[in-house]
């Protein structure tokens, strides 16, 4: 393990619930980007885009995984589902040497979990919202090095099993 795995991919496609278990299997520490956000502002994503706007959201989270990147101490990073759509994010991303793996899950399964999660989701509060989203991020997303299409059935295994071979980590 010599280089952070940074997941990627649209709300709702499973990111964290995927970063937490890949970490877990290359005995690596796993940090979820908007949970660091969180720690380090006392404010949740959300709550931040709603009060300060995404644009002083966008800079808190740059920062933020800046700060994440140069502890040098995890092994597989959860990003929100915005995060990699910053050309500055990617920059860094690309400087630390990290990998990167998009999981690209249909709209229909993002949205069903987006809709159903418990999770607030202000930039996908309505279902045309966060298609249009998801259409203009799709070909940023394609800029990741490894592409995993994922239906939204698989186990986790099967899941951990392709990303491990599409990527030599
Ligand atoms: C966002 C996705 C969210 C969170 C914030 C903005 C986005 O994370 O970072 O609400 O721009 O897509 P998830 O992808 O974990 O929902």
């Amino acid at each position: 393990m010599t280089r952070p795995i940074v997941i990627t991919g649209f709300m709702g496609c499973g990111k964290s619930k995927i970063a937490r278990a890949l970490a877990q299997n290359l005995n690596v520490r796993f940090i979820d980007l908007d949970e660091s956000i969180t720690a380090r502002t006392g404010r949740t994503p959300a709550q931040l885009i709603d009060e300060d706007g995404e644009p002083a959201f966008r800079l808190i989270e740059t920062d933020t995984l800046r700060e994440v990147l140069n502890a040098r101490e995890a092994g597989v990073i959860a990003l929100g589902g915005g995060a990699w759509i910053e050309a500055a994010n990617r920059e860094l991303i690309n400087q630390y040497g990290c990998a990167s793996v998009w999981l690209d899950v249909p709209f229909e399964v993002c949205w069903t979990r987006i809709e159903s999660g418990a999770e607030d989701r202000p930039l996908g509060r309505t279902k045309d919202q966060a298609a249009a989203l998801y259409e203009r991020r799709r070909p940023v997303y394609q800029l990741a090095k490894t592409h995993v299409s994922v239906r939204g059935d698989e186990e986790l295994d099967e899941l951990l099993t392709q990303i491990n071979a599409d990527q030599k980590f």
